[in-house]
Order: C-alpha cells, then structure tokens, then sequence
C-alpha cells in the first residue's frame, strides 16, 4: 500500500455558478491540501467571491461538487460549519454590540469553542477596545474583528475574502503575523487577495483566476517561471508610440502599450543586454522617454500577457 504525505481537506470537481448567462464559476477543478495557505487572484469580477462562498456553503452550485474533509454541505452541515472559519469580503455588526459582546455572540454559535473571547481579542489586537461599540470601529479594526470572528471556533480551515483591503500597510501586515501564527498552529488557509505581496507573504500557493476559470496556478516562482524568468522594460514618452520602432529590441520577446500608446512595457530576455538597443531605438525613433524602469517581471505582468489585463485593476 502507497502512503501519500498529501491529505487533500478541500475538493472542488467541475464546478460552475450562473447569474443568467454570465458563467460566474466554470467548470472548476481545485484541491487544497491539509495546511496548505493558497491565495486566489484575479481581477474584479472573476469569481473569487462566488467560488470562495460555494466552499463556505453560501452560495448553492449550478454544478458540480464541493467536498470538505470528504463531506458535502448538503449531508454534513453541522459538522463544516464546526470546521471552518469564514470572513466575507464585506461583514456588517451591528451598531449597539461592543466587539466582546460580538464576539460572544459568534461563540454562541459553536458548540465547541474551547478559546474565551478575551484570548482572541488579544491575538488580533483589540484589547483596548473590546469595551467599544463596533460602530465606533475604524475600518482597520473591524476588519481585525471580523478576523477574530473567523478564527473564534479554532476552526481547520479559514476562508477569508479580502482580509486586508483598504488596510493601511502596517495593519495588513499585522493580519499577516496573525495568519502566520494559525498556519503554524496547522491551519489550512484560501484568502482572495488583489495584494500580490500577501500572496507572495503568505501562501504556498497561487491560484490566478479571470472569467470563471484557474488559469494558471503554482508557486510564485513556478508561475514566474514558466515564463522563462523574462525581464521588463517599462516606460513612458513624451510622443505617441509606434509598436514597431521598439520591436527591434535585443531580445524582445513582447510589447505590450496602453491604450493611450504612451506607455508600455517590453519583455526581453536579458535586460542589461536589451537596454542599450532600447534607448537607441528609442532614439532614433523620436521618442523622448520620460521614465523608464527595468525590473524582473510579476504576477501583474504574467497576467497582462495572459488576459490584457491587470490584476489590480
Ligand atoms: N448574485 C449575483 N447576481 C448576478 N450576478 C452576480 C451575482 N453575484 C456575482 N455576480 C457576477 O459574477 C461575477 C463574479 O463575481 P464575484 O463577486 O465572484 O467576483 P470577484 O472575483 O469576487 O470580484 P472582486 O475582486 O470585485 O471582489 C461578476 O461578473 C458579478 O457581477
Ligand atoms: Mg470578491
């Protein structure tokens, strides 16, 4: 008999979701291993939400199938509920609760929460205010809150839509530690994210996600290189861009310009070879560069090839 290390706890097989004809979630295929932290990226509108809230049991599939620790929602609701830890991308308390009595209310939900709330109030950091309203929250601290509510049942798994949108960089990256301490603790994680450092920080995974569909996945090294491991060249002009008078780069391997033909970036394979020819092509073309950066390329310019798009758009 063949042990495997890997325990699969999330199973998703040819799952779809439709708002009319919109194909929300299509045809998806996923599997998260057993303390495994996996981000799912995609611009606005992919999916992210629709697919995170089928796994959360929110939303109902069109088709397909869900499995959780080998359960389904529909046979086992009480059970996953137990298990997991959900934070939507927008969570609204109610005004006249203080965050200890919102927390509490939450643990009332559970039949097992061994952890008090005061314990939890320390890890996310709200200490000082456990007294106060959450409507007198900042958004920063209420997004912290509805981290302790995720995490208030000790569960396995922690499902967490945009932890850190609109969090200033020192609070993202208190979200962070806090996150690293569960995965420590063996947590399994899948958070949406439109901050490609959290994925980069945070998880071992990487899903990119655009119309309904994975379309390229691994770690952040494995998605970068399977593009050869191509450096960027990106500028700007004072003039109109013509594709052609940069295509003649050393090495070029791509040019993408924005609409507006001003600004754009070139990927070359080697770019302290590339430069040289760039600027006089640059030169002898007219164009008056007014920034240029040369750096290695991101997840962001792996997803403009792939789509046209950005990710954080
Ligand atoms: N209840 C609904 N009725 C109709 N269309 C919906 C519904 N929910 C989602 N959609 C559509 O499904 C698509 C996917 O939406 P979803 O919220 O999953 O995207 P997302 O990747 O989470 O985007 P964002 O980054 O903006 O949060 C969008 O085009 C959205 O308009
Ligand atoms: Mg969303």
């Amino acid at each position: 008999m063949v042990f495997s290390e890997k325990t699969a706890v999330i199973e998703v097989k040819g799952l779809c979701k439709y708002f009319k004809s919109l194909k929300a979630v299509d045809e998806l295929d996923l599997e998260i291993q057993k303390g495994e932290f996996v981000a799912l990226l995609g611009p606005n509108g992919a999916g992210k939400t629709t697919l995170i809230e089928m796994i959360e049991g929110i939303q109902t599939p069109d088709a397909g199938e869900i499995k959780i620790f080998g359960m389904s929602w529909k046979e086992n609701p009480i059970f996953l509920h137990e298990k997991i830890g959900i934070a939507l991308q927008e969570t609204r308390f109610t005004d006249k609760l203080t965050v200890m009595e919102t927390l509490g209310l939450f643990q009332s939900f559970y039949h097992q929460s061994e952890r008090p709330p005061d314990d939890i109030i320390d890890l996310v950091g709200l200490k000082e205010k456990k007294d106060i309203y959450t409507q007198h929250l900042s958004g920063g601290q209420k997004q912290k809150l509805a981290l302790a509510i995720a995490i208030i049942n000790r569960p396995e798994i922690l499902l967490l839509d945009e932890p850190t949108t609109g969090l200033d960089p020192h609070a993202r990256q208190e979200i962070w530690e806090i996150l690293l301490r569960l995965k420590q603790a063996g947590a399994t994680l899948i958070l949406t994210t439109h901050y490609m450092e959290e994925a980069e920080q945070l998880c071992d995974r990487i899903l990119i996600m655009n119309q309904g569909k994975i379309i390229a996945e691994g770690s952040l090294e494995d998605l970068l290189n399977q593009n050869n491991a191509v450096e960027i060249i990106e500028f700007q002009s004072a003039q109109l861009i013509q594709r052609e008078a940069l295509l003649k780069t050393e090495g070029a391997i791509e040019l993408y310009l924005e609409p507006n033909q001003t600004k754009g970036r070139l990927k070359v394979k080697n770019l302290i070879r590339a430069l040289p020819s760039f600027l006089d092509l640059a030169q002898g073309n007219m164009i008056d560069l007014i920034s240029l950066q040369g750096r290695k390329m991101t997840l962001n310019d792996l997803f403009v090839s792939m789509t046209g798009r950005r990710l954080d758009e």
